[in-house]
C-alpha cells in the first residue's frame, strides 16, 4: 500500500476513534506465515532407476524449498516439526533479531516433535543465505534438512538474465542407496575430517543440467551444505566472475580457471556470460576427492542465433552494497584470541568440559575431542562480551592437524590477516576456512545485541567440542 493512502487511513482512523468506532487495522508486513514442515521423506539422489533414499526433508523436497524475500521485508515461517526428535531452524548468514537465530539451548528451546515455532524477522541484506537445523545438526543436516534463503536486492538488480541457485551436498550412502546410519556419531569421523559423503548431488540430483542460451548473462548462486567436505568445484567455462561471498557483495573478480573452493556453510555468487556456441555444453566437476567427478552441465540451447564468442571484456556490474557496519576501528578494537585445539594427531592433553578438567582419554569417552581456548563445548558464560557498536578482532590459531571452517552468527567479518600478513580482502564473510596450523585475524563491528554462536561448520567438529558463543550487549 503506498504511503499516501496509509497516511489517509491513519488520519481517518483518528477521526473514527474520536467517534468511538476504533482504529481500522492496517495490513501487517507478512500476515500469513509460510508453513514449512520438517519430516521424513524420500529423494532420488542416485541415477534414474536406482532406489530412492529415505531422508529427512523440508516440505518433502531435497533441497528444501527456496525461501525468497525482498531486502527489508519480513520473512514469516511457521516451522512444523514432523520429526521424531526436537529441531530448530537457524538462518545462516542473515543478520537477524537474536531471538530468531534458531540455536537450541542458546536463543530458543528446541521445538518438540509435533510442535510448531514461528520465525518472523526482517532481512536487512540482499544475497544468498541458507537455513538448517541448529539441534543435532550433525545428524539433521546430513539427513537432508536444509534449503536456501534468497534475499533479492531492494531495488532489483538487472545484472543477469537468469538467476540459478545450486545447493551442493555429499551424502554417505550404503550399497542399498540408503543413508549409512551406522556411521552417525562415529568417533573416527568426529576426531578426523568429519563425516564425508560418498555421493555428490547438486540440487539433490546425481547430474544437474542447467539450460542456458548463448549471449545471456547468468547469476549462479552456490552453497555448500555438506557436513564436512570442503568442495572443490570447477565450472569448465570461460568468463566467470565472483560478485558475492557468503551473501555479501565483493568487487567483481574474474576466476580464470573456473575453480571454486567452498567450505561447509559458505556461498558464492557468480556471474557468467554465456559466450559459447549454441548447442555447447560446459561441465561442472568436483575434484576434492582427487578425481574429476562430473556433477552437472550448463547446456546451451541449440539455436542459430548469432552470438559473440569472445570472452566479454567488461566485468559485470557490482552488486549494490548491503547496510553492514563497515566502519572498523582496528586500533580501538576489543582484541580476542581463539585457539583451536584437539583432534586426531593433535597435541591437546586436556580440556575443560562442563566445568571439569579432563584428560584427552576421558574427553574421548564423552565424545569431546576439540576445544576452543581450552574448553570443549558450550559454557554458561560467553567467550567474551562486547558493548554494542564496538569493533572486535579475533586472532584465531588452528593448532590442529585438520582444516576448520569457523562460522560466526549474527555478524559478517573481514579477514584482515592470514598467518600474520594483511590480506587486503574486501569480502565480508560469515565463515572462514583455517587450514591446518594456519592463523587468521578477523574483524567486525559487534552491532547486533544478543547471544551469538562461534563454531566450526564441520558439523562433527562442532558436536565434538568446537563451539562457543559471545554476547553483544543491548
Ligand atoms: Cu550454519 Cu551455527 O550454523
Ligand atoms: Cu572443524
Amino acid at each position: 500500500m503506498p504511503l499516501l493512502s496509509r497516511r489517509r487511513l491513519l488520519q481517518g482512523g483518528l477521526a473514527l476513534s474520536a467517534l468511538g468506532l476504533g482504529l481500522p487495522r492496517l495490513p501487517a508486513l507478512a500476515a500469513e506465515p509460510r508453513i514449512l514442515t520438517a519430516g521424513p521423506g524420500e529423494a532420488l539422489l542416485l541415477e534414474a532407476g536406482q532406489p530412492k533414499t529415505r531422508t529427512w526433508l523440508y516440505d518433502g523436497v531435497s533441497p528444501g524449498p527456496i525461501i525468497r524475500a525482498r531486502q527489508g521485508e519480513e520473512v514469516f515461517v511457521r516451522l512444523k516439526n514432523g520429526l521424531d526428535q526436537p529441531t530448530t531452524i537457524h538462518w545462516h548468514g542473515i543478520r537477524i533479531d537474536n531471538a530468531m537465530d534458531g540455536v537450541a539451548g542458546l536463543t530458543q528451546d528446541p521445538i518438540a516433535p509435533g510442535e510448531t515455532f514461528d520465525y518472523r524477522f526482517t532481512v536487512p541484506d540482499a544475497g544468498t543465505f541458507w537455513y538448517h537445523p541448529h539441534n543435532r545438526s550433525w545428524e539433521q543436516v546430513a539427513r537432508g534438512l536444509y534449503g536456501l534463503l534468497i534475499v533479492e536486492e531492494k531495488d532489483g538488480w538487472g545484472g543477469a538474465k537468469q538467476d540459478i541457485a545450486i545447493v551442493a551436498d555429499d551424502w554417505r550412502l550404503g550399497e542399498d542407496g540408503q543413508l549409512d546410519e551406522a556411521s552417525f556419531a562415529h568417533m573416527m569421523d568426529w576426531s578426523h575430517a568429519g563425516r564425508l559423503g560418498n555421493t555428490l548431488t547438486l540440487n539433490g540430483q546425481d547430474q544437474l543440467d542447467i539450460p542456458v542460451t548463448s549471449g545471456e548473462r547468468i547469476r549462479l548462486r552456490l552453497c555448500n551444505t555438506c557436513n564436512a567436505r570442503i568442495l572443490e568445484l570447477r565450472i569448465e567455462h570461460p568468463g566467470i566472475w565472483v560478485v558475492a561471498e557468503d551473501g555479501q557483495p565483493v568487487p567483481p573478480r574474474e576466476l580464470t580457471d573456473g575453480y571454486i573452493a567452498l567450505s561447509p556453510g559458505e556461498r558464492v555468487d557468480l556471474i557468467i556470460d554465456m559466450i559459447l556456441d549454441p548447442g555447447s555444453t560446459a561441465t561442472i566437476t568436483e575434484v576434492s576427492a582427487d578425481q574429476r567427478l562430473v556433477a552437472g552441465h550448463l547446456v546451451y540451447h541449440p539455436s542459430d542465433q548469432l552470438v559473440h564468442t569472445k570472452p566479454s571484456p567488461v566485468p559485470p556490474p557490482a552488486l549494490p552494497a548491503n547496510p553492514l557496519s563497515t566502519n572498523l576501528d582496528l586500533a580501538g578494537a576489543q582484541a580476542v584470541e581463539l585457539l583451536l585445539e584437539g583432534g586426531a594427531m593433535g597435541n591437546m592433553a586436556q580440556a575443560t568440559y562442563q566445568g571439569e578438567t579432563l584428560a584427552i582419554r576421558d574427553l574421548v569417552g564423552k565424545g569431546q575431542v576439540w576445544a576452543l581456548n581450552g574448553t570443549a563445548g558450550m559454557t554458561d558464560t560467553p567467550l567474551f562480551s562486547a558493548p554494542r557498536g564496538r569493533s572486535v578482532t579475533i586472532d584465531m590459531r588452528n593448532d590442529t592437524a585438520w582444516p576448520h571452517a569457523m562460522h560466526f552468527h549474527g555478524h559478517h567479518f573481514k579477514v584482515v590477516e592470514r598467518n600474520g600478513k594483511p590480506t587486503g580482502s574486501e569480502a565480508w564473510k560469515d565463515t572462514v576456512l583455517l587450514e591446518r596450523l594456519e592463523s587468521a585475524k578477523i574483524a567486525f563491528v559487534a552491532d547486533n545485541p544478543g547471544k551469538w554462536m562461534i563454531h566450526c561448520h564441520m558439523l562433527e567438529h562442532q558436536a565434538a567440542g568446537m563451539t562457543t558463543w559471545f554476547r553483544v550487549e543491548g
